[in-house]
């Protein structure tokens, strides 16, 4: 354990409030910051409801109350001051490169020596976020999956300044801090890339499901026929789940991944065209689905309609193995069983390396064909996917 007590969780949306949560059950002392009252406020109320479910199913421990719990947690408007008796900060703020560096450089101008600040970031450089700050050396990643609560993985990430003391110290952190479903699974990043491990790994089925919806929009076939290909294989559809992590969101991050990775990341027209009328998915109640009546609805109406027969799983699948041999050949993870388990503690699903040992030679096979179907050369097996060569990368 380390001698960390007190925790800032900074920028308490949705990711912030549910970070809040673990960290007041592992036991920290935590205060929410954010810029405005109301925003602290909603996401203190988020929690105590949080808490008092889990007092109910008996999981805050023996005797223990929510209002035991929540008598840990403050709550700021001034980071500059709240900073000063802090441990460490845990930063889930808008991702605009420029405001992450702010906030950086006031926790290290205003924080005691010893202060690290980790970044809940998913598109942006731990490294560059850290460059400017002073001390560099005490920036780390940590990056959590939504609903923090119940998704069991954290990835840790090493920037290229972060000393081995802090890395450590983000480590230990995240490893003390309890989930809802399960044991916690902490994912060591040895390098600072592009979508970390989970995100990049799924990173290019969004080129392909952008060309699933675009075809499926040319051809007037209905959204729910789309998720009905992943026949209950997958946690949710593909239109369910852009729905779910929400529209902008997704433009967001393909649009990073078209300036880092490649220019086959060029957002699909479909979801440009909802998000540019405001239907952002679950968040505003209306994406490829009206999410006014819950999941429910649309759970029933995924249950019952025809296949489209354009999604693919055993292709996603295929997708999934390609990009995971490009993270072993970049050294992000050092083997690929790290790479199975975090996607399936972070997304809920299985990684491509258990089944892709069998199936290397028939998937690259299909990923030829995709990249010609949908002209996206991103999309064709790299050498280490071709060649198997990955089978014995394990650890
Ligand atoms: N505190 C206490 N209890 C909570 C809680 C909280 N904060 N949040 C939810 N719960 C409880 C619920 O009340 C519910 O309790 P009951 O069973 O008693 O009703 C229980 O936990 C389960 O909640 P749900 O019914 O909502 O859960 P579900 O079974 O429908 O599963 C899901 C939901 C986990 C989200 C599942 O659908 C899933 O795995 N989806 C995929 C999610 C995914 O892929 N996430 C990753 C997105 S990518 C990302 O996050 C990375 C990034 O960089 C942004």
């Amino acid at each position: 354990m380390t001698d960390i007590k007190n925790i800032i969780t900074l920028g308490v949306g949705l990711m912030g409030e549910g970070i809040a949560q673990v960290a007041l059950m592992a036991g920290y002392n935590v205060t929410l910051v954010d810029i405005k009252d109301e925003l602290v406020d909603k996401a203190y109320n988020g929690i105590e409801k949080g808490l008092k479910k889990t007092e109910e199913k008996g999981k805050l421990g023996e005797g223990v109350t929510a209002i035991d719990v929540l008598a840990r947690c403050k709550k700021s408007t001034d980071l500059a001051s709240a900073v000063k008796d802090a441990d460490i900060v845990i930063e889930a703020v808008i991702e605009k490169m420029d405001i992450k560096k702010q906030v950086c450089k006031t926790v290290m101008d205003n924080g005691p020596s010893h202060i690290i600040f980790a970044s809940n970031t998913s598109t942006m450089s731990i490294t560059e976020i850290g460059k400017d700050c002073g001390a560099p050396d005490r920036v780390s990643g940590m990056h959590f999956f939504n609903p923090v609560p119940l998704m069991r993985c954290i990835e840790v990430i090493r920037g290229e300044d972060t000393s081995d003391d802090t890395f450590q110290k983000t480590m230990d952190v995240a490893k003390s801090l309890p989930c809802l479903r399960g044991n916690r699974y902490i994912a060591p990043v040895l390098k600072d890339r592009p979508g970390f491990i989970v995100n990049r790994l799924n990173a290019p089925v969004q080129i392909y499901m952008g060309w699933v919806f675009d075809t499926a929009k040319d051809k007037g076939i209905p959204w729910e026929n789309i998720d009905a290909d992943a026949g209950g294989k997958m946690p949710m559809g593909p239109c369910e789940l852009s729905d779910y992590v929400g529209l902008d969101t997704m433009l967001h991050v393909m649009n990073y991944y078209k300036e880092t990775l490649s220019a086959d990341f060029e957002p699909p027209k479909a979801v440009k065209e909802m998000v540019d009328a405001g239907n952002l998915g679950a968040k505003t109640g209306k994406g490829f689905y009206d999410w006014s009546a819950g999941r429910d609805g649309i759970k029933a109406k995924v249950k019952g309609a025809e296949p489209a027969g354009l999604f693919n799983l055993e292709t996603s699948m295929a997708i999934l193995l390609n990009e995971g041999c490009r993270i072993l050949e970049e050294g992000i993870a050092s083997g690929f069983k790290i790479i199975d388990d975090a996607n399936m503690a972070g997304m809920n699903s299985p990684g491509p390396f258990a089944a892709g040992k069998k199936n290397f030679e028939k998937w690259s096979e299909i990923l030829e064909d995709l990249a010609n179907k949908t002209g996206k050369d991103y999309l064709k097996p790299c050498e280490l996917m071709k060649s198997g060569g990955f089978v014995s990368m394990r650890k």
